[in-house]
């Protein structure tokens, strides 16, 4: 029987152990793409250096509790020596039941004080503003200077701070990219300011962070932070319409000779598309495609991925969300369509295009 107790303890210690083990390791940050550990901007490396001092601080205060409760337990054991002289418990007490405490609890307070300080710039003076508003369930993203519209992806300049203007359309969502900053609510009806100042080009992932119905936990974004050249270059491409590229008019139209430079392909999906109900919902910049309640789709094909973040942005996800959204990501505002056979096969060349 306590053979049986022994060996179901030593089961359930090897357990514990192993998932503290594991969470741990979770927790260790390296190369993984959320992980506030591994920080990449300003405001997240102020943010670890904190974590860093409390970790450090609550190890020690543990340590020596500990040291404390183990020399209170073996001097228990030999209590009956009546000889042993009794003495300044109280002062004990005070310094380090009061003292002490009261010491690691201002210097906390101080360094939490500064790390709000610290990172709740508003960057007045920043070199680039982007309008982001939530919605359910997705990211509408704004370079209203340069008349960019962009879904899901905030492009960044590294070691520049970027000014982030936040609002929500219908419910309260909240913006997040644990490698570069803290997090700030996109409230309906307020704008709310958040700061990122990258310092290493390369791509973080984001999520909402407030709850917000049926998909918050897809709805998720990533941060591109180039070199400032190569941001311009990014930012200009955007700005341009994406379609019909070098042909200098509509494709189809028979008086601008350069149509015909078109894939043909291209030229029947842009038909069935404009044809469909795909542009009570979405815009293309320079077409009559100008709905506004989805993702402008001028730069679709540059993107990563295909409604926030559920699936990455390929011919065959592409055709599994165009069909039926509902499927890949229920409760989002997308319906299915009933576009199939060739005329979808269209339409992905035509939204393939849009680059
Ligand atoms: Cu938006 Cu959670």
């Amino acid at each position: 029987m306590s053979g049986a107790r022994a060996a179901a303890r030593t089961a359930v210690g090897a357990a514990v152990g192993a998932l503290t083990v594991t969470s741990l390791a979770a927790c260790s940050g390296a190369d993984r793409p959320m992980s506030m550990f591994s920080p990449s901007g300003a405001d997240a490396s102020r943010v670890d250096s904190h974590w860093q001092m409390l970790l450090l601080l609550g190890s020690v205060v543990w340590l020596v509790v500990m040291g404390f409760t183990l020399g209170a337990v073996l001097r228990r054991r030999r209590a009956h020596r009546e000889d042993e002289p009794r003495g300044r418990g109280h002062v004990v007490v005070a310094v380090g039941g009061a003292l002490v405490p009261a010491l690691i609890i201002t210097w906390v307070m101080a360094d939490s004080v500064l790390v709000m300080r610290d990172t709740g710039g508003q960057g007045e003076d920043a070199g680039t503003v982007v309008e982001v508003a939530g919605h359910q369930f997705w990211w509408e993203v704004r370079y209203p200077e340069d008349g960019v519209v962009t879904a899901n992806e905030i492009h960044v300049p590294v070691g520049e701070v970027v000014r982030l203007e936040m609002t929500a359309s219908d419910v309260i969502h909240s913006l997040w990219v644990p490698q570069l900053s803290g997090k700030v609510d996109l409230n309906p009806g307020r704008t709310t300011v958040m700061t990122i100042n990258a310092q290493e080009p390369g791509t973080y992932w984001g999520q909402c962070a407030e709850y917000c119905g049926l998909q918050h936990a897809w709805m998720r974004f990533v941060v591109v932070a180039h070199e400032p050249e190569e941001f311009d270059g990014w930012l200009e491409a955007q700005s341009l319409p994406a379609e019909d590229p070098g042909a200098g008019g509509e494709p189809g139209d028979p008086a601008d000779p350069d149509a015909g430079d078109q894939d043909p392909q291209v030229v029947r999906g842009r038909e069935v598309f404009m044809s469909s109900s795909c542009v009570y919902c979405h815009a293309v910049a320079g077409t009559e495609a100008t709905g506004t309640m989805g993702p402008d789709l001028t730069h679709f094909a540059s993107r990563q991925t295909i409604g926030a973040g559920v699936l990455p942005n390929d011919r065959e996800s592409l055709a599994r969300w165009i069909v039926d959204p509902q499927a890949v990501k229920p409760g989002n505002a997308m319906p299915g369509t009933d576009v199939a056979g060739e005329e979808l096969e269209a339409m992905l060349d035509y939204l393939e295009s849009l680059e």
